[in-house]
């Protein structure tokens, strides 16, 4: 079992799975094509329910694929051992997921017309996430406490590394017409709408009924208690226990667990960092 991270440009990424010879392939040989479609993420910003919704859209709400294929392999993680694999073979259109800083992803990606939707999510919550998502896998290190887990992320000490720094590269994207972002925030608040704009931006038509379907089949209850979507099926050298992903699914969870003092503190970093920014791509309180 090995409960620590792998470092690599700076940056620590899980110990399993992972390592420096992958990592190095992905930016610099693999290709990436132009009818491709990716998620990208922060870890723990909603990337897997965005998966869910995606595939569901492919299948027109229909569970087969959900419900008979691991959601890494539907939407394969190109960083990672396996995923690189599954995607290397994949034929056709494919769907990648990718927790990659913008310095580290596929080079190929630049001058490709692949479609990238980058989701965001308050990091107070993506740290109460993070928390309890890394003390309930193997694959790296573990936090003793929410107060050091918070220090460590303000410093990049985290899987993915700062998320200041990944969120802002990546939006300086935000402009091109490949480039979507979305907000978990709003995905809770409005999903349909959500729904119906990704849609549009991969350029598919959904019935009112294959909207309804989807809306159903992607809904946090019915990923919990799907086993290709929640994680169970990961043997116990990932796992601690056997619903690690499907954990709240909330907007918020942050004011259960930051002293007063903490959120203050990360509100005043949050505005130092990030200020120069338009605040209204940041749809949370
Ligand atoms: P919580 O830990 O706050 O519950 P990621 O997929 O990027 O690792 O993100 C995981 C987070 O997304 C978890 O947040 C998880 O509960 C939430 N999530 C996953 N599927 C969801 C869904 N269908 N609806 C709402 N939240 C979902």
């Amino acid at each position: 079992i090995m409960s620590d991270n792998l470092w690599y440009e700076g940056i620590p990424f899980p110990k399993k799975d992972y390592n420096p010879e992958i990592l190095r392939k992905v930016q610099e040989e693999f290709v990436i094509k132009d009818e491709d479609v990716l998620i990208i993420t922060f870890p723990k910003s909603g990337t897997n329910w965005l998966i869910e919704i995606l595939c569901l859209i492919y299948s027109k709400g229909d569970t087969k694929w959900i419900q008979s294929v691991p959601i890494w392999e539907r939407s394969p993680w190109i960083e990672s051992e396996p995923g690189f694999a599954f995607a290397n073979d994949r034929e056709g259109p494919r769907l990648l997921s990718s927790h990659l800083p913008i310095h580290l992803f596929p080079k190929s990606f630049f001058s490709s017309k692949a479609k990238v939707i980058y989701v965001i999510r308050n990091p107070k919550d993506i740290i109460v996430s993070g928390y309890f998502f890394w003390n309930s896998v193997h694959f790296v290190k573990k936090p003793k406490s929410m107060e050091q887990y918070l220090e460590w992320f303000l410093e990049g000490n985290v899987p993915y590394g700062s998320w200041f720094d990944h969120v802002r590269a990546w939006m300086s994207m935000r402009e091109r017409e490949n480039f979507l972002m979305l907000s978990y925030e709003e995905l809770k608040r409005d999903t349909e709408g959500n729904i119906e704009k990704i849609c549009q931006f991969l350029g598919k038509k959904v019935e009112p009924e294959e909207l309804n379907l989807i809306l159903k089949n992607s809904s946090f209850q019915a990923m919990r208690e799907n086993k290709m979507s929640n994680f169970s099926i990961l043997d116990d050298t990932y796992i601690v226990h056997k619903n690690p992903l499907l954990r709240k699914g909330v907007t918020g969870d942050w004011k259960n667990y930051f002293t007063v003092a903490q959120a203050e503190a990360f509100d005043k970093l949050f505005q130092e960092k990030m200020a120069d920014l338009p605040q209204e791509l940041f749809p949370w309180e």
